[in-house]
């Protein structure tokens, strides 16, 4: 049995989504997990995820483990106490923690995959709820936008806790996503914001409705064909999120390379310090930015159409 999941960017709003302004984020399918799951000679459970060098029983990794810990869930939430004769695949290309949502791919396919071969699939909603638990085990107080993005793999305009909302994209447009190749967790990015917002609640709080408002006007923009528009809010959101503290010189750098090779805008996605930003380009000029990234120290670019 196979299922896979495909990556994310957050095109605006990180951050001050978990403190329930809105954010839009969308599915990149040029990265994706697949997970396979298939009987096994061998007694129990044996995970083989040559990406991150893991070969083992599942019996032997520690129930906190992220893969286990999604078997486990899982389980107990298909009221499964044997661990099945079984041999689980997984297989990634998204970069582990660089804000591509690497962590919500593994679990929404493994789920899929997992809750099938047992004869017991899952639906949508379920599977977002599951991933939901498993991402606060392991992101402290994560606002749920990676696994809605993920398990349902359309645009979300996302606000904590309340009903999904998709939106619909009046007129493609490319973006650039560059990875500055530094991983970084989203926890410590996350848990640093936290210190800062309960040192000075009134600053914060303003800086979370001003990214607040960008979402709100680039999900318009988007929905009346108007992508161009975009650029500008995409400067505003990083100016805002390096307030946060969430930039890093690298990303900074990046940054500025995309605007020199004529990106109509730029910012980080994700929990920054490290991992990916994003650029948008006029589609004649993609391959020149994505280029311009990598002079500029970019590990890996990926050019997607939003659509
Ligand atoms: O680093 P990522 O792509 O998992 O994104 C984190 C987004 C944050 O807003 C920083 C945290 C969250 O849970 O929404």
């Amino acid at each position: 049995m196979k299922a896979s999941a495909p990556g994310k960017i957050i095109l605006f709003g990180e951050h001050a989504v978990v403190y329930n302004r809105p954010a839009l984020a969308v599915p990149v399918t040029q990265v994706h997990v697949d997970v396979e799951v298939s009987d096994s000679s061998r007694r129990g459970g044996f995970i083989n995820a040559s990406g991150i060098d893991l070969y083992a029983e599942l019996n032997s990794l520690p129930a906190d483990h992220p893969i286990a810990s999604v078997i486990l869930k899982l389980f107990s939430a298909l009221g499964i106490s044997q661990i099945p004769d079984i041999e689980i695949n997984i297989t990634s290309t998204i970069p582990v923690a660089s804000g591509l949502g690497s962590g919500a791919a593994v679990s929404v396919a493994l789920i899929r995959a997992l809750s099938s071969f047992l004869f017991h699939p899952i639906p949508d909603d379920e599977v977002n709820l599951l991933v939901y638990e498993i991402e606060k085990l392991h992101h402290g107080t994560p606002s749920g936008i990676d696994n809605t993005v993920i398990t349902y793999n359309k645009p979300v305009y996302f606000i904590k806790g309340q009903p999904i909302e998709t939106f619909t994209v009046g007129k493609p447009f490319t973006i650039v996503i560059g990875d500055t190749g530094i991983p970084a967790p989203t926890k410590e990015s996350v848990g640093d914001v936290r210190l800062l917002w309960l040192k000075d609640k009134t600053r914060f709080e303003e800086i979370f409705d001003l990214i607040g408002q960008t979402s709100l006007i680039a999900r318009r923009s988007i929905e009346s064909g108007q992508p161009e528009l975009l650029g500008e809010l995409m400067d505003q959101n990083h100016a805002l999120l390096q307030q946060l503290t969430v930039s890093s010189p690298e990303l900074d750098k990046l940054i500025d390379a995309a605007r020199k090779a004529g990106a109509l805008g730029a910012k980080l996605s994700g929990g920054g310090r490290g991992g990916n930003m994003i650029a948008l380009a006029e589609q004649a000029k993609a391959e020149s930015v994505a280029s311009a990234l990598i002079s500029a120290g970019a590990r890996q670019t990926i050019i997607t159409e939003i659509s």
